[in-house]
C-alpha cells in the first residue's frame, strides 16, 4: 500500500445525471433508496482515489431528504475525504439538485460515509494520511472526530 499523504482535492469527486422515470416513484420525484445508492457510489470513488483499496462501507450517518428531486432534473453529487483515521477514512457527500433550465441548485441531503480499507483476504490496511493544511481543513477534520467517537459508541449500543 503507497502511504503518500494526499490532499482532499486529489479525491474529491462530482458526479451528475440527469433524474429519469426508471428512478422515480409514482409521484415523479427520485427514490430515496436511488439517492443512497448514488451517495454511497460518489463517496466510495472518493475514498477509493484516497487509497487506491478495496473498502467496505461501515457506516452512513443518519441521512434526512430535505427537498424532492423531480424527474428531468439533474442530480449532482460532490463527495470529499473529511478526515482519515488508521484503517478507516470519512467522506461528505453533499447532494444537490440543479434545474436544467435556471441552473438554480439547492441541497437535497448531506452524508457522511465511514469506509474501511480491506485486503483481498479481508484483513484491514492502513490508509494514507490526508494533509491538512487550512484553518477549514483542520475544523472540518475535528468535526469529522466528533462525528466518528459518536458513532463508534452507537456501534457498541447497537453490538451490546
Ligand atoms: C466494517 C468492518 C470491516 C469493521 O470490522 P471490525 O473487525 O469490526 O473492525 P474494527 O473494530 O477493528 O475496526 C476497524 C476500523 O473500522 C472502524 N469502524 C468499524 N466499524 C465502524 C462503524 N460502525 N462506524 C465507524 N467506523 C467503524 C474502526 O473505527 C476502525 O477504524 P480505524 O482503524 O481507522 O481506527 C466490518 O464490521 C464489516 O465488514 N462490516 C460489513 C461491511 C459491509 O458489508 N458493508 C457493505 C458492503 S461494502
Amino acid at each position: 500500500m503507497d502511504l503518500t499523504p494526499k490532499r482532499a482535492s486529489e479525491s474529491a469527486t462530482e458526479m451528475v445525471q440527469v433524474v429519469l422515470p426508471n428512478d422515480a416513484n409514482p409521484l415523479g420525484v427520485i427514490l430515496g433508496g436511488t439517492v443512497m445508492h448514488l451517495i454511497d457510489i460518489a463517496g466510495a470513488i472518493a475514498g477509493h482515489r484516497h487509497t487506491r483499496s478495496l473498502l467496505v462501507t461501515a457506516a452512513v450517518d443518519g441521512l434526512q431528504f430535505l427537498h424532492s428531486i423531480k424527474v428531468g432534473v439533474l442530480i449532482i453529487l460532490k463527495s470529499r475525504v473529511t478526515c482519515v483515521f488508521k484503517t478507516s477514512l470519512e467522506v461528505q457527500v453533499d447532494v444537490h439538485s440543479e434545474e436544467t433550465l435556471t441552473g438554480n441548485r439547492r441541497l437535497t441531503s448531506r452524508a457522511y460515509l465511514t469506509f474501511v480499507a480491506i485486503a483481498r483476504d479481508g484483513c484491514r490496511v492502513e490508509v494514507p494520511p490526508l494533509i491538512v493544511e487550512t484553518d477549514e481543513e483542520r475544523r472540518v477534520c475535528d468535526e469529522a472526530h466528533a462525528r466518528r467517537a459518536e458513532r463508534l459508541k452507537r456501534r457498541n449500543t447497537a453490538m451490546s
